[in-house]
């Protein structure tokens, strides 16, 4: 087995408010290996962005990683200095689409002075190779590199989101995370979208991290995929374990909410109950007070236990009393 690209290894990030410690990331672990795409699934606040951000060292104050190891390329870069980190890692080796970053274009300047002014201040270029490589970029993100001057407001979203895809590859990293990248998109563009993450993939042997409130969508890309509850990966493995044999009471419910191939729209169900504030959690398992099997047990954290090769899930009902 190659070495990971990445790994993670329990990471703990946690927001210090004026109200409490909110734990957003509490203790996790995962690894992803050259060119696969891993997705991350789980209700809105569960920890997906705040996961991201700590893997490129953006985790907004009050937040802070407080502790865990960030294996990328063999090297633990939770010890890097901010100057090192900014060199040889953020963009160069892990880049970001940041969630709402297509809104997020600054209006005043040009699509090509956007791309040109990542590619000067990380690579030295003048403007003229700049914007040489910015009209590549394009294309390679399927825009007519003739749009180079076009503001963000004459794009449609759909462009846009290309365009914030093209900064996010602009100095070809490995490794590119991808925070819901096309919610705020209609589901013809949303496919578009998803299409060209897959050429990308193909083309540049990328790895993604493709974080998703919606797990179908991901399981469209993901060869492996975390599901996450209230800062935590209850559940992980590859796709098809997930969707087909999911196996945590949470991952059940999720599957249960959203449309199949097969199945009544009718027959659609959602979870009960609210997700976990996360400065109280529940002490034990973190679903304990919505999940329809829970026992006494579940007061206590449960272990993670492999349910096949590779299918892992922290849940006490896989535990032999
Ligand atoms: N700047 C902040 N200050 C305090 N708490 C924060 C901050 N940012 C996030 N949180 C808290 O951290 C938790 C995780 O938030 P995060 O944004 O990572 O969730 P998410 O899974 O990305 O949600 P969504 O699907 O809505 O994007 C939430 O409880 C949120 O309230
Ligand atoms: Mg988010």
């Amino acid at each position: 087995m190659p070495e990971p690209l990445l790994e993670a290894r329990n990471l703990k990030t946690y927001f210090y408010t004026a109200k409490g410690i909110v734990k957003a990331v509490d203790n996790v672990s995962f690894e992803l290996y050259k060119g696969e795409a891993l997705g991350i699934a789980g209700e809105s606040g569960c920890g997906k962005s705040t996961l991201a951000y700590s893997l490129i060292r953006l985790v907004p104050p009050p937040g802070k990683l407080v502790s865990g190891e960030i294996v990328f390329q063999g090297k633990d870069i939770t010890k890097l200095s901010e100057e090192e980190f900014r060199k040889e890692v953020r963009w160069k080796g892990i880049s970001m689409v940041f969630q709402g970053a297509m809104n997020a274009l600054n209006p005043v300047y040009n699509i090509g002075d956007q791309l040109a002014e990542v590619l000067m201040l990380h690579q030295n270029y003048t403007k003229k190779e700049a914007l040489e490589m910015a009209k590549k970029l394009l294309q390679m993100v399927g825009i007519d590199p003739s749009r180079i001057k076009s503001y963000p407001h004459e794009l449609s979203g759909g462009m846009k989101q290309r365009v914030v895809i093209a900064m996010a590859l602009a100095l070809m990293p490995p490794l590119v995370i991808a925070d819901e990248p096309t919610t705020a998109l209609d589901v013809v563009v949303q496919a578009q979208i998803m299409n060209l993450l897959k050429r990308l993939r193909q083309e540049l042997g990328l790895s993604i991290i493709l974080i998703s409130h919606d797990l179908s969508l991901i399981a469209e890309i993901a060869d492996k995929i975390a599901i996450m509850y209230g800062g935590k990966i209850v559940e992980y493995g590859t796709s098809e374990q997930i969707y087909n044999n999911p196996q945590h009471p949470y991952t059940q419910g999720l599957l249960n909410s959203i449309p199949r191939l097969r199945g009544e729209i009718k027959d659609l169900k959602w979870i009960p109950g609210v997700p976990p504030d996360l400065i109280n959690p529940p002490p034990g398992c973190r679903f304990e007070p919505r999940c329809p099997f829970a026992h006494e047990r579940c007061k206590e954290e449960p272990p993670v236990v492999e349910v096949e090769p590779g299918h892992k899930v922290a849940c006490w009902l896989y535990v032999k009393r």
